[in-house]
C-alpha cells in the first residue's frame, strides 16, 4: 500500500473516538497501514498536538478491541497532528495545507491524500469546496473524499448533494461509507455464494421461498434525539444498512468479479426492486414506535418520555417491509426487511428459508418437518448455520432439525471500519456505496418518506423488549419470522 496523508476532518468527535482511532490502530497492530502515515486531525477546538495524542491514547484504551500495548500505542500517536480549523474560513485551509505539506516533506510521503469528513453532512459541500479552493486537492499523489451517511435527508436533497459535490470529486474519488458494508460477514456474502456450489445452485426463487433480513437493536434513541427524531428507523437503518444488505444478499456475480462488476449488480438489484405505489403502502410496511418495556432485565423508558423527543413525535423507531425483486432470479418470492431499536436482543442476520418440497409432493410427513434455514449472522457474533430435517429415533415418521454451526466471536473480528479504511486507503470501492445505489434506494423509499409524513400509515407501538409491532407479524401472512427469542 502506498503511504498517505489523513485528513480528518471530525477529530474531536464522538465516531473518531469509538471508532476510527481505534480501526487506525488495529490497522497499524496488524502491519497493514504503512509504518510511515501522517494524520491531520481537524477541529474547532484549540488543542494542542500533545493535547490531541493523548486524546487518542484514552480513545484506545477506552475503544480499542485489542488491548493497546503501551509502547506501541506511545509510536503510533507520534504520526498525529492537530490544527484547529473553521469549516468555512479560507484561511484555516491556507494554514492546513502548509500542515500537509510540511509532515509529506519530513516524512517523504508522495502527496496521497484521504479527506475523511467525520462531520454532519451539511458541511460536506462547504469543505469539498474549500478543498480543492485552497489548493490541497492538487497533489502529485491521488485525491480522496471520504464521507460518512447521512447522504441527505430524501431524494431531492441527495442529488442536489451529489451535485454539488461532483464539482470537486469525482465519482470515483468519492468513498460513501455505509458501515454495514465494512463487516466481515457481509463483506463474506459474495464468497459464500459463489465459492460453494450448494449455496450457489440453490440461490433462487426455485429452492429459496423468502428471504429474511433483520437488524435489531436494544439500544433506545441514546443522546442522539435531535438527530433521530427527525430521522427515524426509514433513514438512519432502512435506506442505507437494509437496502445495501438485501443487495449484498441478492446480488448475483460472476466469478471472479471485479469491483465494478459488484456495484453493477447491486445496482440492478435495486433497478428490479419493484416500486411502491401510495395505495400498496399500508400492505408492505409496518411503522412503529417503542414504549416502555424491560430489556435484559432493566426497565426502560418509552421513547416519547426520552430526553428531547417531541411530546408528541410520529416517529418511527421500527420499520418493516415486504419487498419484490421482479428479475429472473427472485420473481415471485418475497423480502421480508426489519429493524428496530430497543428489542428483545442486538442481532443482525439474515435467514434464507428454503421451499418444502414435500409440501408439493403432497406427503404428510411434511408437517413434522421444519423448513431448511440457512441463518448467517452478521452483529454481534459472526456465524453460519444450516438447519436440516432428520428422523426423529424417538418418533417413527417424524423429524426434528438439527442445525449445522460455525460461530465466531465479534472481538476476533476486525472492525467494519478496519475493513473501509483499509480499503479507502489502497482505492478498493467494493464496499462504498456508489452513487447509484445511494441514488436508487432514495427513489425507492421517498414514497414511504411521503406516506409518513402525511400519517398515511398507522403508527404502531410495542413494548421494549419485545420483537416489534404485532403487525410486523402479520405482515408475513402464513410466514413467519425466524429466530425471534
Ligand atoms: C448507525 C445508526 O448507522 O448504525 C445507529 O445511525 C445504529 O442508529 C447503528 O445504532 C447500528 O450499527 P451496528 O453496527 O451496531 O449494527
Amino acid at each position: 500500500m502506498e503511504a498517505a496523508s489523513i485528513v480528518l476532518f471530525g477529530a474531536t468527535g464522538d465516531l473518531a473516538m469509538r471508532k476510527l482511532y481505534p480501526a487506525l490502530f488495529n490497522l497499524y497492530m496488524d502491519g497493514k497501514i504503512p509504518s510511515t502515515f501522517s494524520v491531520i486531525g481537524l477541529g474547532r477546538r484549540e488543542w494542542t498536538d500533545e493535547y490531541f495524542q493523548s486524546h487518542i491514547a484514552k480513545a484506545l484504551n477506552a475503544f480499542s478491541r485489542r488491548k493497546p500495548d503501551e509502547t506501541l500505542v506511545r509510536e503510533f500517536v507520534q504520526a498525529f497532528r492537530y490544527c484547529a480549523l473553521d469549516v468555512n474560513n479560507s484561511e484555516d485551509y491556507t494554514r492546513l495545507k502548509e500542515l500537509v505539506v510540511q509532515r509529506e516533506q519530513q516524512l517523504g510521503l508522495a502527496g496521497n491524500r484521504l479527506f475523511y469528513l467525520s462531520v454532519g453532512p451539511e458541511f460536506f459541500a462547504t469543505i469539498a469546496e474549500q478543498l480543492i479552493q485552497s489548493g490541497l486537492g492538487e497533489t502529485a499523489g491521488w485525491k480522496r473524499l471520504v464521507i460518512e451517511k447521512p447522504f441527505g435527508r430524501d431524494l431531492a436533497s441527495a442529488r442536489e448533494l451529489n451535485e454539488k459535490l461532483s464539482h470537486f470529486f469525482s465519482e470515483e474519488e468519492v468513498y460513501r461509507i455505509d458501515h454495514y458494508l465494512g463487516k466481515p460477514m457481509v463483506q463474506n456474502l459474495e464468497v459464500l455464494e459463489y465459492s460453494n456450489p450448494v449455496i450457489h445452485a440453490l440461490w433462487s426463487n426455485r429452492y429459496i421461498a423468502n428471504v429474511q433480513i433483520t437488524a435489531a437493536e436494544t439500544v433506545g434513541v441514546e443522546e442522539r434525539a435531535g438527530y433521530y427524531d427527525k430521522t427515524g428507523a426509514i433513514r438512519d437503518m432502512f435506506q442505507n444498512h437494509m437496502l445495501q444488505l438485501l443487495m449484498m444478499t441478492t446480488m448475483h456475480l460472476p466469478n471472479p468479479s471485479t469491483p465494478e462488476e459488484v456495484r453493477r449488480k447491486k445496482k440492478s438489484v435495486l433497478e428490479s426492486l419493484r416500486p411502491l405505489q401510495p395505495e400498496d403502502i399500508a400492505a408492505h410496511v409496518i411503522r412503529g414506535q417503542y414504549q416502555e418495556g424491560v430489556i435484559a432485565g432493566q426497565a426502560v423508558q418509552g421513547y416519547l418520555d426520552e430526553p428531547g423527543i417531541e411530546p408528541y413525535s410520529q416517529n418511527d423507531t421500527f420499520i418493516a417491509a415486504k419487498l419484490w425483486i421482479d428479475n429472473h432470479f427472485w420473481k415471485g418470492i418475497p423480502i421480508y426487511i426489519r429493524t428496530g431499536k430497543r428489542m428483545q436482543e442486538k442481532s443482525t442476520r439474515i435467514v434464507v428459508q428454503f421451499k418444502d418440497p414435500m409440501e408439493s409432493y403432497n406427503d404428510p410427513r411434511h408437517t413434522t418437518a421444519e423448513p431448511n434455514l440457512l441463518v448467517i449472522e452478521i452483529n454481534p457474533n459472526e456465524g453460519i448455520s444450516l438447519q436440516l430435517n432428520t428422523k426423529d429415533a424417538d418418533h417413527p415418521g417424524q423429524f426434528v432439525p438439527v442445525r449445522a454451526n460455525s460461530m465466531t466471536h465479534a472481538a476476533d473480528m476486525p472492525e467494519a471500519y478496519e475493513n473501509l479504511i483499509f480499503d479507502a486507503l489502497r482505492g478498493d470501492a467494493t464496499f462504498f456505496a456508489h452513487w447509484d445505489e445511494v441514488e436508487l434506494s432514495w427513489a425507492w423509499v421517498q414514497p414511504i418518506l411521503e406516506a409518513f409524513e402525511a400519517n398515511a400509515l398507522p403508527l404502531y407501538t410495542y413494548k421494549s423488549g419485545s420483537n416489534g409491532p404485532e403487525a410486523a407479524h402479520e405482515l408475513l401472512g402464513s410466514d413467519k419470522w425466524w429466530l425471534d427469542k
